[in-house]
């Protein structure tokens, strides 16, 4: 049991919440980890990216397969693509498959786009599989490596039947290139609506 506040709060990082605090509708920053996670105040051209299991120690994880760019660096070039295309992009990341089939959840309705990167549970989380399904936004899968150039259990996706399309092995230029598409498929899909 956590005996003070640095441990609680060090226990609290656990939870996998370890996204920026965004403000939320009134301007402040969400008092908790659940509300700045599930951030649903509404966008007008809203793309989240979505990071599963072991993407948050990114930089120093098996930098010869992933780099040595953290999550941090990799979301900052996606960013700038999708700012510059005058959406707002947010971020989630959780270790915790069931956080990130809610997250889904909570996007329905509010997000034009998800990217995803889902970590190994892209090769077996049916439940975010089915999650995205029900997703009616534009879905771009994401990956640093390719998992089709590695072991075998990696060349399932559960994710791609239900995505736009897959982005796979360029490293960081894949979140500029993710985003390139995310942005382009949700004018098309704006386009398509008016
Ligand atoms: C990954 C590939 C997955 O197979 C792996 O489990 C990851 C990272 C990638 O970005 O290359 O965690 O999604």
């Amino acid at each position: 049991m956590p005996t003070n506040s640095t441990e609680r709060d060090r226990d609290a990082d656990k939870t996998g919440m370890t996204e920026e605090k965004p403000p939320n509708s009134t301007g402040e920053v969400p008092s908790s980890v659940e509300e700045a996670f599930f951030d649903v105040r509404p966008s007008k051209g809203l793309i989240v990216i979505m990071s599963g299991p072991n993407l948050d120690i990114l930089g120093s994880r098996q930098p010869e397969i992933y780099g040595t760019a953290t999550l941090e660096d990799h979301l900052s070039l996606a960013r700038q693509v999708v700012a510059a295309a005058g959406y707002e992009l947010r971020h989630v990341h959780s270790n915790q498959e069931s956080k990130l089939v809610e997250a889904v959840h909570s996007l329905r309705g509010i997000a034009i786009a998800i990217i995803i990167n889902a970590g190994a549970l892209t090769h077996y989380s049916w439940a975010l599989h089915d999650a995205l399904a029900a997703y009616e936004g534009v879905v771009v899968e994401l990956h640093l490596s390719n998992p089709l150039a590695r072991e075998p259990w990696r060349f399932l996706s559960v994710i791609a039947p239900v995505a736009d399309g897959t982005i796979m092995g360029f490293g960081s230029l894949g979140y500029k290139l993710a985003a390139e598409a995310a942005v382009e498929l949700a004018r098309r899909r704006v386009e398509q609506s008016i």
